[in-house]
């Protein structure tokens, strides 16, 4: 049942089913299980009345998303507004991706982000832990991973130096994750229904990873780690056997630090050159039987897919893993559009769409006073209209997209005020997409209930922006 009122409950994401009821309640809170078996793991049920207040659901994630509502609804003024309330998500991919390696944030900055991703029933944070400008996981067998790659000459992308308090005493510049670290906030993430996948780049952005480990590209001459925005020549040779022998020995640290189904390899944005020039590389092509190195490129991630399968685990990539063959199981993330997500939906491979069209945080959200951003303009109700499940996937295959997800590509988010700022309302707009039904879309009512919402965002002391055109 719809509401029947006209101020809709002032909750985001929308529940499924929402009937106001007269009164208010300051009930304690029953929770029971055995709820409707087709509200799934992540589904409850909710009755408040004057005197109760019932929250029924199947699975500790269904009581979860049952209490974040809750929190919601006594955000206002902490009594509850009767209602009964039946809800699930429509997607179980509903993500938000944090690039630190452009910028860094500490431990307890990521803490907060999860906190707040889970309070709008956000459940896959996506964590872009390595680029051309900073590696920033520990690697144990590989120390100077973390001692170099970890740290540049200065804040880059023409910043003010101000701007972080992210410097080492020597004023190099960045910062990085010890393992005793991720496993902390692994363990957060998983108290607030978070799966984390964790992104380790490859073949191409990542210069970094190759300052430290020059041997690894395709000269043998080690790279510098960048500074500022770009698509670099920062690319792992595909001709020699070490490359791989160094990422399946990153990836078995890993696997071990995430307990998640998918490790994200990356795979966007390779320039070819290299691999057209180096001896290596093209050796390599003439074994394989490889036509060109787009199939090299997908040689090198069919075989990276064969050990993290192995491992028991789902390879995750860019669209760009579609050219030269998809690996035989690989889930795609389409950011350049959906036509890459339409492709691998088609083929039966599962997708997450995450276009740059809707989905790209780090482009402006105003017109007017906004701090310098990448470029781009997606305000609020572009984000709204999102839609993942796009005409052109037959209806037969439309189980294969998983959900969504927006990208924070921080190049000009330098700190995490900075971050939240772009993140939010915006988020609050993909949390409703994602979870709510497709039917139930009303970007008016959103508005009047984001109006109400911010209350819970102060309370939860997020820096979002808040005056937008
Ligand atoms: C991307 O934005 N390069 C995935
Ligand atoms: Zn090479």
């Amino acid at each position: 049942m719809k509401s029947k009122n006209t101020m809709p409950l002032p909750v985001i994401p929308q529940p499924v089913r929402a009937e106001e009821l007269p009164g208010q309640s300051n009930a304690e809170v029953i929770t029971a299980g055995n709820a409707d078996p087709a509200l799934g793991t992540e589904g409850y049920e909710l009755h408040i009345t004057p005197t109760s207040v019932t929250l029924h659901a199947n699975a500790p994630a269904g009581f979860f998303y049952g209490q974040q509502t809750l929190r919601q609804l006594r955000a206002a003024d902490g009594s509850l507004p009767c209602c009964r309330i039946w809800d699930k998500p429509r997607f179980g991919w509903r993500g938000l991706m944090v690039d630190v390696a452009r910028h860094f944030f500490t431990k307890d900055e990521i803490k907060h982000f999860l906190d707040v991703m889970a309070a709008h029933k956000l459940n896959v944070f996506h964590w872009h832990l390595v680029d051309d400008q900073g590696w920033r996981i520990e690697i144990k067998r590989y120390p100077k991973l973390t001692e170099l790659a970890a740290w540049r000459n200065s804040i880059g992308f023409g910043l003010d130096p101000g701007a972080s308090r992210n410097y080492r005493a020597d004023g190099r510049y960045g910062g990085f994750y010890t393992q005793a670290e991720i496993r902390e906030i692994v363990a957060h993430a998983a108290s607030q229904h978070i799966t984390i996948v964790p992104e380790i780049e490859m073949p191409g952005h990542s210069s970094a990873a190759l300052t430290a480990h020059g041997e690894l590209t395709c000269s043998g001459n080690p790279c510098t780690t960048n500074q500022d925005g770009g698509i670099f020549h920062g690319i792992f040779c595909a001709g020699k056997e070490a490359p791989f022998e160094f990422l399946q020995n990153i990836l078995t640290e890993v696997i071990e630090l995430f307990p998640g189904q998918y490790i994200h390899i990356g795979g966007d944005e390779v320039p070819k050159d290299n691999w057209k020039k180096c001896p290596h590389c093209q050796q390599r092509m003439r074994n394989e039987g490889l036509q060109n190195e787009e199939e090299l490129q997908s040689y090198f991630i069919r075989r990276v897919e064969k050990f993290i399968n192995a491992q028991g685990r789902r390879l995750i990539g860019w669209d760009e893993i579609l050219e030269g063959g998809l690996a035989p199981n690989a889930t795609v993330m389409s950011w350049r559009g959906v036509a890459g997500g339409i492709a691998a939906a088609t083929a039966g491979h599962d997708v997450v769409m995450t276009p740059f069209t809707h989905c790209y945080f780090d482009f402006y959200q105003g017109k007017v006073g906004q701090p310098k951003a990448i470029g781009g303009y997606i305000p609020l109700e572009k984000v709204y209209e999102f839609e993942p499940v796009v005409p052109e996937i037959p209806a037969e295959k439309t189980h294969h997209v998983l959900g969504g997800g927006a990208n924070l590509w921080t190049e000009y988010m330098p700190n995490y005020g900075h971050l939240q700022y772009m993140t939010y309302p915006r988020a609050c707009a993909l949390a409703e997409v994602l979870w709510s039904p497709k039917e139930s879309r009303d970007f008016a009512g959103f508005q009047t209930r984001l109006a109400r919402h911010t209350k819970l965002l102060d309370a939860l002391g997020v820096k979002y922006a808040r005056t937008l055109d």
